[in-house]
C-alpha cells in the first residue's frame, strides 16, 4: 500500500480552539479523522504528524524518501512565511509535495501572503478550511496514481 505523510506545522494542535473566526471549530483530531477515511477508501496508508518544530519537520521530510513515502501534504503553518529549511528539504527529498492551508493566505496580512514553500510544491491549497485538507490528499493520490 502507497504511504501518504501529512504534515501539520506549528499551533494547529490548538485547532478547535485557536482563532476561530479565522480557522472554525474543528479540531485536528477529526481532520485526521475525515483524512483516514478518505485514505481508506482509497487504500492508501496515512501518516499524521504534528510538530511545533522546525527542525523536527526538515528531520521528517528528510527522511521521507528512505521511508517509502509516496507524497507529502503539508501544511506549513508559520514556517510557511520563514522557512528556508523546510522548502530545501521538500526541494532535496523530491517526494511530490502540496501545500495546504485553512485560510486564504491571500486574503490576510501582507507578512502571509508569500510561501516559500509553494516554489517547491506541485501546488498550493488555500483557503477552504477542512476541506483544504481533503482537497490536498485527493490531489496527492491522484499524483501517485499517475506516476
Ligand atoms: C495557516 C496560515 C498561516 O499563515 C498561519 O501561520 C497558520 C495557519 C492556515 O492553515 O491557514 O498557522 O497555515
Amino acid at each position: 500500500m502507497k504511504k501518504i505523510l501529512v504534515i501539520h506545522g506549528p499551533n494547529l494542535h490548538l485547532l478547535g480552539t485557536r482563532e476561530q473566526q479565522v480557522y472554525g471549530s474543528t479540531t485536528l483530531d477529526e481532520i485526521n479523522g475525515m483524512l483516514k477515511k478518505f485514505a481508506d477508501q482509497e487504500k492508501v496508508e496515512l501518516i499524521c504528524f504534528q510538530s511545533n518544530h522546525e527542525g523536527e519537520i526538515v528531520d521528517l521530510i528528510g527522511k521521507s524518501k528512505k521511508d517509502n513515502i509516496a507524497a507529502i501534504v503539508i501544511n506549513p503553518a508559520a514556517y510557511t512565511h520563514t522557512s528556508v529549511a523546510i522548502r530545501d528539504a521538500i526541494a532535496a527529498v523530491a517526494v511530490p509535495t502540496i501545500e495546504i492551508h485553512l485560510s486564504n493566505i491571500y486574503a490576510r496580512e501582507e507578512f502571509r501572503q508569500h510561501s516559500l514553500i509553494s516554489p517547491v510544491c506541485y501546488g498550493q491549497i488555500s483557503g477552504f478550511g477542512p476541506e483544504s485538507y481533503v482537497l490536498g490528499l485527493k490531489a496527492a493520490i491522484n499524483i501517485i496514481k499517475s506516476i
